[in-house]
This record gives structure tokens, sequence and C-alpha cells, in this order.
């Protein structure tokens, strides 16, 4: 089973704190998204591997320490998703960067995909697929059908809101992959939001609706 952590750091905490609030307006909203984003990507790459490498200092020659592993791609899940990108390129600034697009449909809840457009090379890389919510799970484990169909198998999925039973049933669709979140809430209701949640997503974000 992949891991699964709920990122709890103090100013994760805080920040989500103020985009839970419903008068938090779209740019507050943003900019929040993107520091949680950056502060989440800091803790999910604990683990990268390091290697020796041998470089001169102006003093000396010395062995010291660097990012050994696979390079690393993020995948944002459209559209929501598109604003976590820029945080987590402030601490991984080389990685490329695929789009799977969905969206839920309200009545079903079931996710409907509608693009695609990854790194070719995507089959040799760390993937960090990013959405700030997971919900049913339905989106989640539609992309990582899709992106394992194209050969990608090295997968953390990052998320800033999660329900229990998105996190189970991505967790039984797709048990090799990393889940980490800033926050497990409670439940869904009855029209698949997130209960405390912090809304619709894409439209806080993007200023919609
Ligand atoms: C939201 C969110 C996830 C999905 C989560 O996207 O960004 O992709 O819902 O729900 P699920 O776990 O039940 O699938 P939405 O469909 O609202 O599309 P948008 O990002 O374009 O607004
Ligand atoms: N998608 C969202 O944007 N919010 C939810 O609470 C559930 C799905």
């Amino acid at each position: 089973m992949g891991k699964f952590e709920v990122l709890n750091h103090p100013l994760i905490q805080h920040k989500l704190t103020i985009i839970r609030e419903k008068q938090c307006g779209t740019k507050v909203f943003r900019e929040m998204v993107n520091e949680i984003s950056t502060l989440m990507a800091y803790e999910v790459s604990r683990d990268m591997p390091l290697k020796d490498i041998e470089i001169e200092t102006p003093i000396t020659t010395t062995t010291q320490k660097t990012l050994a592993g696979k390079k690393v791609a993020i995948v944002p899940i459209l559209r929501a998703g598109l604003g976590m990108v820029d945080g987590v390129l402030n601490m991984i600034p080389a990685a490329k960067v695929g789009h799977v697009g969905m969206y839920r449909d309200e009545k079903t809840l079931k996710p409907v995909e509608y693009f695609v457009k990854l790194p070719s090379d995507i089959s040799q890389r760390q993937l960090f697929v990013v959405d700030p919510m997971l919900a049913t799970g339905g989106s989640a484990i539609m992309a990582m059908d899709m992106l394992k169909k194209r050969g990608a198998s090295n997968i953390k999925f990052m998320c800033l809101v999660a329900a229990p039973e998105g996190v189970k049933a991505l967790q039984e669709a797709h048990p090799d992959v990393d889940i980490y979140t800033a926050a497990l809430d409670d439940h869904l209701n009855e029209d698949g939001y997130i209960v405390p949640g912090l809304g619709d997503a894409g439209d806080r974000l993007f200023g919609t609706k």
C-alpha cells in the first residue's frame, strides 16, 4: 500500500483555514493555494533519493549530495489542479508539466475526460499529480488510469482537502499511489461536496459561478 499522509504543518493548517472561509476572495484564495502547494511540495519531496558527487569549492575538492532519482513531472487535473502548479514549481523548478482535463458531471458525479497532454518521457518520471479536492475519488482514479495507460508508474497524488470516501476509493483502485493531503475532512454531502470542505475549488480559484 502507498503512503497516506496528512501534512499538518502549522503554516499549511493556517493558510487552509483562510481559504475555507466563504468570505475569502479569488485573489487571496489563489495566493494561499499557491503557498500551501509550495509548503506541501517541500514535505512530499522529503524522500527524494540523493547520490554523492565530487565538487570543487573555492577551498578544496569535496564529496557532497545531489538529487539522484527520476526527474519530476507535475500533472494538474484541470481545472482546479492548475492552482497548485506554480506552488510546486517553486520547489522543483525544472519539472515538466503535463495536463489531464476532466470535470465531474454534476448529476452523476462521474468524471468526464476532455484533455490529455503529457511529456513524452512520462514513464521515466516521478509524477506529482495535483488537484485541490479528493471527494468521491472518481476524478483522481480516472486520472491515474489515464496516466498508467500511458506508461506512468511512479505517482504521488497531492490534494488540499480529502474526504475519507475518496481516500478509500483511490487506495483501493490504485494501492501503489502515495496520497498527501493538507486535511482529511469529515464526509461527503448528498451533492458530493466535502464537509466542511471549502466549496467548489475550481470556481473559487477562477472566480466562476
Ligand atoms: C473538482 C475537483 C476534482 C473533483 C473532485 O473538479 O477539482 O477534480 O471535483 O471530485 P471527485 O473526487 O468526486 O471526482 P470539478 O469537476 O469541479 O472540475 P473543475 O476543476 O473544472 O472545476
Ligand atoms: N469538488 C470540489 O471542488 N469541491 C468539493 O467539495 C467536491 C468536489
